[in-house]
C-alpha cells in the first residue's frame, strides 16, 4: 500500500466550496471517508435531505451518488476532526466590517476558530489544508494558533494551502475538470511528504501535469491575483462599454475582436451591469490591504480601480435607466428580471442586482423582482443588509420597511412585468431569451423600455414589437439619446 494513502478527509465549512467539492472528492474517491462539517445545523441539515441548500447543475448527481456510503454530513467536530488525518478548512473569509482595515482585510475570526477547533480535538498528527481564500502568510499564522493550542506535543500539523479555483454554476464541471489544481507546502521534508499526500488524493482524477505544486505564499497569492485578474478583464470591458456608449461603437463586436488575439483570448470579456459574488470584490480588497500592509501604496491603488470601476459601472446603469425615464422613476414599477449574480446559481452574494435595485429604491422606484432561483426573503435581507453583513454564518435577518413596501418579488416575468414602466435585465438567465415579450409590452406603461444589463436579448425584436431598448454599450436609441 501507498504511504500517501488517506483513509479520513473532514471539511470543515459546508458552504458553496466545501459542500461540492468534498462531493466530488468523496466520489472519485470511493476508499477514502469524506465528512463535511458546519456550526450551522439547518445547512447540514438540507446537505442530509432531498433539497440541497445550495443550487448547482450536476450537483445532486454528485451527492446522491456518495452520499451514506463515504460521504457524510455532520455537525459533531469533535469526532471527526479527532478522526481524520486530511483537514480542509473551508469557512467563509469576509471582508472586515469594523475595526483596523475595515471594508478592505480579510476577517480571519471564522478561520482561527477553525484552528482552534482542530487544535483542541488533535490526538494525531494532522494535513491542515487551506481551502478559503486568505491573505497571503495566512499559514504562519494558522501554524502558531494549531501548534500553541494543541496540548499534545507529539501531535504535528503540517499546513498546505489548496486554494480552490471554482466558478458557481459550473462548480461540478470546474472540479471534475480542472485547468489546474494548486498546492502550495512549506520546502522541508515533511512538508514535501504531505503534499505528495494531498496529490496522491487529487490524482485519483486530475492528471499529472494539471496538478501543480509551489510554496505556500505563492499558492495564497496565485488565488487572489487569478480573481483580481478576472476581475479586471470585466472592469476593462465595463469601462470600454461606457466609451461605446459615447462614440457609436459596439461593446461586444469590440470584445470579440480583441478576444481573437490569441495572447488576450475571448474569456471573461463580457460586458455588464457590473461583476458580483461573493469573491471578487472581496479578494481585490484583501490583495489591496496585503499590499498596503507590506508598504506598496501604488500596487494597492492600482488593484483598488478594479472595484471602483464595477461601482461605477453599477452606479452609471443605475443613471442611465431613471435618465432614459426622464429622469424621474419615482412612483414607477419597474421589473428587474433576475438578482442571482449570474445565471445557474441561486446565489446573491454582491449581485450587481442590489445597488441597481438600492439606487432605484432611492430614486423612489418600486422593483417587482422576479428571479427563477432566489427566494423572496433573500431578495428582502439583500437590500436591507449593511455593507459586507452577508457573509456571516447567521447573516442578516431584519429587514427594513421600506424595502418591504417598494419591493414586490414575483414568481413569474410575466406578472413582474405587468403594470411596470421599464424591464431591467440584471442577470443572464436562459429562460429570460424564450420569453413573449410582445405579451409583456401589452402589459406594461407606455412607453415601455428595455434595459438590458447583460446584453442577452434580441434587441431589434424588442425595438419592433414597440419598446425603447437601451442595451449596455451599444449604440445608444435615439429616443434615450433625446431623453
Ligand atoms: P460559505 O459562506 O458558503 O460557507 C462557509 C461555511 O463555513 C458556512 O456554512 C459557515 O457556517 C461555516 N463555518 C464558519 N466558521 C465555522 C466553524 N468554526 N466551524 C464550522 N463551520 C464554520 O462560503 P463559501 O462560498 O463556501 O466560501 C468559503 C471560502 O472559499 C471563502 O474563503 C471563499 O473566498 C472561498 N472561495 C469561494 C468560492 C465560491 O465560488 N463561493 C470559490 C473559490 C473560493
Ligand atoms: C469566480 C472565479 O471565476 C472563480 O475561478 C473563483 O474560484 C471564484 O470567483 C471565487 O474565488 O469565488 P464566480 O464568482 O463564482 O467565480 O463566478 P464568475 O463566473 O467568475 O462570475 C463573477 C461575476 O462576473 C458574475 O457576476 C458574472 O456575471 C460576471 N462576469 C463574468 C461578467 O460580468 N463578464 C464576464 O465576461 C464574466
Amino acid at each position: 500500500m501507498s504511504t500517501n494513502t488517506v483513509k479520513k478527509i473532514a471539511c470543515i465549512g459546508a458552504g458553496y466550496v466545501g459542500g461540492p467539492s468534498m462531493a466530488v472528492i468523496a466520489l472519485q474517491c470511493p476508499n477514502i471517508e469524506v465528512v463535511v462539517l458546519d456550526i450551522n445545523e439547518e445547512r447540514i441539515k438540507a446537505w442530509n435531505s432531498d433539497k440541497l441548500p445550495i443550487y448547482e447543475p450536476g450537483l445532486e448527481e454528485v451527492v446522491f451518488a456518495a452520499r451514506g456510503r463515504n460521504l457524510f454530513f455532520s455537525t459533531d467536530t469533535t469526532k471527526h476532526l479527532g478522526e481524520a488525518d486530511v483537514i480542509f478548512v473551508s469557512v467563509n473569509t469576509p471582508t472586515k466590517m469594523s475595526g483596523i482595515g475595515a471594508g478592505r482585510a480579510a476577517d480571519l475570526t471564522y478561520w482561527e476558530g477553525a484552528a482552534r477547533m482542530i487544535a483542541a480535538v488533535s490526538k494525531s498528527s494532522k494535513i491542515v489544508v487551506e481551502k478559503s481564500t486568505v491573505p497571503v502568510k495566512t499559514a504562519e499564522a494558522i501554524a502558531k494558533v494549531l501548534t500553541r493550542n494543541c496540548v499534545d506535543p507529539n501531535v504535528k500539523f503540517e499546513i498546505l494551502s489548496n486554494p480552490e479555483f471554482l466558478a458557481e454554476g459550473t462548480a461540478i464541471s470546474d472540479l471534475t475538470k480542472p485547468d489546474r489544481v494548486l498546492i502550495g507546502g512549506q520546502e522541508t521534508p515533511t512538508g514535501r511528504a504531505a503534499l505528495e499526500k494531498l496529490k496522491w488524493v487529487y490524482a485519483h482524477w486530475v492528471p499529472d501535469n494539471r496538478i501543480l505544486m509551489t510554496n505556500l505564499w505563492s499558492a495564497e497569492l496565485a488565488k487572489l491575483t487569478a480573481n483580481a485578474m478576472l476581475a479586471q478583464r470585466i472592469s476593462s470591458v465595463n469601462a470600454i462599454s461606457a466609451l461605446c456608449e459615447a462614440t457609436g461603437a459596439d461593446v461586444s463586436q469590440v470584445s470579440y475582436a480583441i478576444g481573437m488575439d490569441s495572447r488576450i483570448g475571448p474569456k471573461f470579456l463580457q460586458a455588464s451591469v457590473g461583476f458580483g459574488g461573493s469573491c471578487f470584490q472581496k479578494d481585490i480588497l484583501n490583495l489591496c490591504y496585503v499590499c498596503e500592509s507590506v508598504g506598496l501604496k501604488e500596487v494597492s491603488d492600482y488593484w483598488y480601480t478594479v472595484v471602483a470601476m464595477n461601482d461605477y459601472q453599477k452606479q452609471r446603469f443605475v443613471e442611465r435607466v431613471i435618465s432614459g425615464m426622464f429622469n424621474t422613476v419615482a412612483g414607477k414599477r419597474i421589473a428587474i428580471f433576475g438578482f442571482a449574480f449570474k445565471k445557474d446559481t441561486g446565489d446573491t452574494r454582491e449581485t450587481p442586482a442590489i445597488d441597481v435595485c438600492r439606487g432605484l429604491l432611492a430614486d423612489g422606484a418600486k422593483c417587482a423582482v422576479y428571479d427563477p432561483q432566489v427566494a423572496p426573503i433573500q431578495m428582502f435581507r439583500d437590500l436591507s443588509a449593511p455593507k459586507y453583513a452577508w457573509d456571516r454564518p447567521h447573516g442578516w435577518t431584519k429587514s427594513e420597511n421600506h424595502i418591504m413596501e417598494s419591493v414586490q418579488a414575483v414568481s413569474d416575468p410575466y406578472s413582474c412585468a405587468a403594470g411596470s414602466h421599464a424591464i431591467c435585465v440584471l442577470t443572464e438567465w436562459d429562460e429570460f431569451k424564450g420569453l413573449d415579450y410582445a405579451k409583456m409590452y401589452d402589459s406594461m406603461v407606455k412607453p415601455a423600455f428595455v434595459f438590458d444589463g447583460r446584453n442577452i436579448l434580441d434587441h431589434d425584436a424588442l425595438r419592433k414589437i414597440g419598446f425603447v431598448v437601451y442595451a449596455l454599450g451599444k449604440p445608444l436609441d435615439p429616443f434615450l439619446v433625446r431623453g
